[in-house]
């Protein structure tokens, strides 16, 4: 990589938006994907923006896909029905949905849905919506993917991040908002850093699959319109496609048992977890999150 390049990358703005994919997609090798065929895919939030694209890349290639959210419009809006795409109603912070959803057997999770509603909704009154849908509420569902043996071994689950992540330290302190007034970002931010962590404790945990987590960069979806409507006007023409931001999690698939798993992953490259010395968290929080799920598992199936 050239000093320009290695620049660029440092300025995070030419690095996460398009202009970032485009130089890196330099690199790229031809994706190998005729092994799909036949596989069958799950991906959360995966009736619009990035898991979207996702879906639509792999029912392209050959593969079946089942695709959750909880809006029924959205997913025939996304005209992925015409594609032999699945749906199936799933909220992510219902933790007794989650636990009871029927499933046939995969090939690989992708836990991708994801936003950040504006106002403070509580879950169990433990709980914000955000840590909720898309710490719990994937956890239960890798989970219960593996422990119920509907993933077939060596399978794949993979968790959509956020570069947001970077900024922010893992605090499991109060995750109801109590002390502090409600901040959509920090909460999201917090969210992210945490699925990057169960991503890496989960691959330690369960040797016969391969984790993975990635950031898709800034891509102009409308969970980023509506969230940060600032920003998204801001940088409108910097920002990437859903179909960009969905490439690495697709070569992530493709790639499969090949890839080391529990790495932290952007544009096909395995990136460091840590920007900044002060996000590190404690052995001890780690183990706290990991703890704080198991007994949301232990409690949903008791
Ligand atoms: N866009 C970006 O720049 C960016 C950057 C970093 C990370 N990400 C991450 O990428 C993922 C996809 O986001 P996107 O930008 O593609 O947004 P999007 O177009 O709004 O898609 C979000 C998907 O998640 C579903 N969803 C949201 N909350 C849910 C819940 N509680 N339970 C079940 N499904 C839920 C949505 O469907 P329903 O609303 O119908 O449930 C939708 O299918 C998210 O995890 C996001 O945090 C995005």
């Amino acid at each position: 990589m050239s000093m320009l390049d290695t620049l660029k990358d440092y300025s995070i703005v030419y690095s996460f938006d398009r202009s970032g994919f485009a130089r890196h997609a330099r690199q790229f090798s031809p994706i190998e994907d005729s092994h799909l065929i036949g596989k069958r895919y799950l991906v959360t939030g995966g009736t619009s923006g990035i898991g979207a694209a996702l879906a639509q890349r792999l029912a392209e290639a050959g593969a079946e896909v089942l695709v959750t959210g909880r809006s029924r419009s959205r997913f025939e809006q996304s005209g992925l029905e015409s594609l032999g795409v699945g749906y199936i109603p799933l909220d992510m912070a219902d933790f007794h949905q989650v636990m009871q959803l029927k499933l046939p057997p995969i090939d690989g999770l992708v836990c991708n849905a994801g936003g950040m509603p504006g106002q403070l909704q509580l879950v169990n009154d433990e709980f914000d919506q955000i840590f909720a849908s898309q710490v719990v509420g994937h956890y239960l569902l890798m989970r219960r993917c593996i422990e119920s043996g509907l993933l077939t071994p060596g399978g794949s689950l993979h968790f959509t991040s956020s570069g947001g992540m970077y900024l922010k330290r893992l605090d499991l302190d109060d995750l109801c908002w109590q002390e502090d007034g409600y901040d959509k970002v920090k909460s999201y931010a917090n969210a992210k850093r945490a699925q990057v962590i169960l991503n890496e404790e989960l691959a330690r945990r369960y040797p016969d699959f391969i984790f993975s987590a990635s950031h898709p960069g800034w891509v102009g979806t409308q969970a980023l319109q509506e969230a940060l409507p600032g920003f998204a006007r801001h940088f409108s023409k910097r920002l990437r496609s859903d179909e960009e931001g969905a490439d690495t999690i697709y070569w992530c698939l493709c790639e499969g048992e090949k890839l080391p798993s529990g790495e932290f992953w952007f544009d096909r490259q395995s990136r460091p977890v840590y920007a900044f010395p002060w996000t590190r968290e404690s052995y001890t929080s780690r183990q706290r999150l990991m703890t704080l799920c198991a007994t949301v598992w232990a409690e949903t199936l008791g």
